[in-house]
């Protein structure tokens, strides 16, 4: 016969109080961040079909979202802006009156400190070719000139009321750029997320739903190769010579090795990011029940924090939150 076992790890999931006691990992509201939408020229918000839950705003509907995320105790909204007119150099994005930084002065104004309101700093959403920078003559993304403008972005965000810009083009130099620009424009205050190891992903395919991106062929010059581990640690180790106030690792799910080994050398904050893929696996596995909705969302995002991420951007903050409180 079997001798009897000495070690016995059961012992600590016998009870629901037990397990509570031995969790090593716990979630709170404050550490979620909920991306939003918002659709310029629109009066109400307006479904996307592989974002469930998740809308184009109108600037009202994003107003009483931002509410509705500063009541539920959430720590900040990243906002991404869907303009009416696109063009070559993406002039909407640092047009003070372009959708982003008009959205970005009413949530900022309507949240007050309730919430650390956040932006994309990227040209994707705003160029008439979809890349998230400027092209050169052959058609491919001019690393330099797209600094250039992205510079400019960040006071335009800045001057509208953002506290952290979400660099998310992956441009060499970006951060150091961004930040020199920021304080010479006397925006020292301003933070800047360093999207550092972001990956070329068909996660995000339903965000290019989201914002109606025209983007023919891929952004593999830029983003990087989701064959790359060690990558993404020079990529975050960049990031943070250049200035980076916190790095990020994208998508979340299948970079969890990744955002393990960045969050191991950091002295700043790891925060991740559950794209709109990973989302939309959970809803369309729940939808057709092959899984339970809200344990797989609760799974993920502690799965996201137990490999190193001290907050977490996620279409399910909200909800998650209510679920948390
Ligand atoms: C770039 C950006 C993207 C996402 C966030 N910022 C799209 C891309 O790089 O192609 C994707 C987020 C998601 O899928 O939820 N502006």
């Amino acid at each position: 016969m079997t001798p009897a076992p000495t070690l016995r790890p059961r012992r600590l999931r016998r009870t629901p109080a037990l397990r509570r006691l031995a969790t090593e990992t716990r979630l709170h509201p404050a550490e979620l961040i909920l991306p939003a939408f918002v659709r310029e020229g629109i009066d109400a918000p307006r479904d996307i079909v592989s974002m469930p839950g998740t809308p184009q705003h109108s600037l009202d509907s994003l107003r009483r979202t931002a509410n509705a995320a500063a009541e539920a105790g959430i720590g900040g909204i990243m906002l991404f802006g869907i303009p009416e007119r696109r063009d070559a150099i993406g002039s909407a994005a640092d047009d003070p009156n372009g959708i982003l930084n008009v959205a970005t002065r009413a949530v900022a104004e309507e949240v007050g400190d309730a919430l650390v309101v956040q932006t994309d700093l990227c040209l994707d959403e705003f160029t008439d070719h979809g890349h998230c920078g400027v092209l050169d003559p052959d058609g491919g993304v001019d690393n330099d000139a797209t600094v250039d403008r992205y510079r400019a972005m960040a006071i335009a965000q800045a001057d509208a009321g953002s506290a952290v810009l979400g660099l998310s083009g992956m441009m060499d130099g970006q951060v150091a750029a961004v930040r020199d620009a920021l304080d010479l424009a006397g925006h020292e205050e301003v933070a800047v997320l360093a999207y550092s190891a972001k990956y070329a992903s068909a996660f995000y395919g339903p965000f290019r739903d989201a914002v109606e991106s025209e983007l023919t062929g891929d952004r593999r010059t830029y983003q990087q190769d989701p064959a790359n581990r060690r990558e993404g640690l020079r990529e975050a180790s960049i990031d943070l010579d250049e200035g980076a106030d916190i790095v990020m690792v994208k998508p979340a799910m299948s970079y969890l090795d990744v955002l393990s080994d960045v969050a191991s050398i950091s002295p700043v904050p790891v925060w991740a990011y559950q794209v709109s893929g990973e989302a939309a696996m959970i809803e369309a596995a729940a939808a057709n029940g092959w899984i339970d909705r809200r344990r797989a969302i609760e799974e993920s995002i502690v799965s996201i924090k137990r490999a190193g991420a001290d907050a977490i951007l996620s279409y399910f903050a909200i909800e998650l939150a209510g679920w948390l409180r």
